[in-house]
């Protein structure tokens, strides 16, 4: 595997159509669940230090408890305010049960 691939967390450890947060070295990832679909985005909030894992998921949209704004978990765009700025998000590699991200790539690419 490339040196930008990172395996971030087995699959089993994040049930369906939930979010949750894993460390990998000093980077804080939010992993998600769509329906056995996997999505990676940075944990922290772009609008302030808040974990996004820690979040309310509804579809494909993560909602930050601080103060509620939105990211669509797919492209990491804003879908509500406050927040501004895009989340960065990863491209996703399933192999061998695990959630593996490509730090270099973002979804879709
Ligand atoms: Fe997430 Fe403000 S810190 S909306």
């Amino acid at each position: 595997m490339s040196e930008s691939i990172v395996a971030v967390c087995p699959t089993s450890e994040v049930s369906e159509n939930s979010a949750k947060r894993f460390e990998v070295g000093a980077h804080a990832f939010a992993v998600y669940n769509l329906g056995g679909a996997y999505f990676v985005t940075d944990d922290e909030c772009t609008h302030g230090a808040a974990s996004l894992a820690d979040g309310v998921l509804d579809g494909d949209v993560i909602e930050c408890t601080m103060h509620f704004g939105a990211f669509d978990i797919r492209t990491g765009e804003v879908v509500s305010p406050p927040c501004s700025i895009p989340l960065r998000t990863y491209k996703v590699i399933v192999k061998d049960d695990q959630v593996c991200v490509d730090l270099e790539k973002k979804a879709g690419e």
